[in-house]
Parts: C-alpha cells; structure tokens; sequence
C-alpha cells in the first residue's frame, strides 16, 4: 500500500491511451466501449484518475505500471454532480485497499472542484463493488432494467461528499 501513487492523467500519448484500453477490456470486458476514441476526451473534458506503482516516476510512460482507474464525468444538467463511469483494480492487485485508496483520492479531488455530489451505476450482484461504494456512504437510490443493453441491469446509487 506504501507504494501506491494515486495521480490524476492531464496529458497523455498513444502508448498510454492503448494501455488503458488493453486495461479496460480485461477489467470491464469490450461491452464498456472505452477505447483511444473516448480516452483522450475524457482526460481532456472529465477526470481520469490512476493508481500507480510508485516506482519514483510520476510520468505515465510505457514502462509505468497502472494497478486501478476511476474515470469520471461531469453532470451537464447539475454543475454540482459528478458520474463515475468506469471504476476498477487490475485483478492481480484486488483486496490490498487500493479500490478504497482511489476512491478516496477521487473524492478529494472533487471536492476541490466543488462537486457536492456522486453518482455510479453498479451491477446489481457485483457484492465486491456494492460493499467498497457503501463502505463511502453510497446509497441505492434506484434500478434501470437493461440499462446498457438487454439483459444488462444496473442499481444507481449516489453519495453527498
Ligand atoms: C470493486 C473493486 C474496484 C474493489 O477494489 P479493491 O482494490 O479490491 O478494493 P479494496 O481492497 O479497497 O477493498 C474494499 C473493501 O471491499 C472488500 N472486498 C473487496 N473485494 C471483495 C470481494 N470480492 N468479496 C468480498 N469483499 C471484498 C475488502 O475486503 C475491503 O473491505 P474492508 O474495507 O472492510 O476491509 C474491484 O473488485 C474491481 O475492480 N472489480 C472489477 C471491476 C468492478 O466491478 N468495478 C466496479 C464497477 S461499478
């Protein structure tokens, strides 16, 4: 945990945006669509948020190693309101307190840009995710039945920070 670099991505290459989208598929499958189209305008327009194996590099080069993201996108209708869009651990770095160390991290940076409020949508049985966001003070606060395609159901829950 000691060796955990949590930094928030304001510039970025090619190499990096691959990098994630390699990430993205094998934590969220294809079916989230994240890719070197939308990477580089949610560095740009919204907050995307690393964890890092502090190696003494602050620089996201080829070499550094990225262990969680939290990507995160403005409410257009509520200044005040912030979505998390994607949010994950690389499976070989779960259960050491690095979810809870970005997530954590995330809300401070929020906060700074006076963000009151956060929204997600999870999985109606991903208990590890449920568990980690109520651990934050999330709370249910509705269902959407195929949200992201049929079959594909997901609870809302939001938080004041
Ligand atoms: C959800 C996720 C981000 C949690 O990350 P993590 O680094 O394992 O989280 P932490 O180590 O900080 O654990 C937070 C708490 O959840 C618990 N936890 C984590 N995974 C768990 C699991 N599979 N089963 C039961 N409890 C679990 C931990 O024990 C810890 O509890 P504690 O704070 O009471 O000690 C990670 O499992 C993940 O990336 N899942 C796949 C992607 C995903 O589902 N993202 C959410 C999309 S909405």
């Amino acid at each position: 945990m000691n060796n955990i670099l949590i930094k928030e991505i304001k510039d970025f290459d090619l190499d990096f945006v691959l990098k994630l989208k390699k990430l993205e598929i094998e934590n969220l499958g294809k079916v989230s669509g994240i890719n070197e189209w939308f990477i580089p305008v949610l560095i740009k327009y919204g907050k995307l948020i690393v964890a890092l194996e502090n190696s003494g590099f602050s620089k996201c080069d080829k070499k550094t190693e990225i262990l969680g993201v939290s990507e995160l996108i403005r409410d257009w209708n509520d200044y005040n309101c912030a979505f998390i869009h994607s949010f994950y651990v690389r499976k070989h770095f779960r259960k050491k307190g690095i979810g809870s160390l970005l997530l954590e991290k995330s809300i401070e940076i929020l906060k700074k840009d006076n963000i009151k409020r956060l929204e997600l949508s999870v999985d109606p049985k991903n208990f590890a995710a449920i568990y980690l966001y109520e651990k934050f003070g999330f709370r249910f606060c509705g269902f959407r039945k195929d949200m992201y395609g049929k079959g594909i159901d997901r609870n809302i829950m939001a938080c004041d920070i």
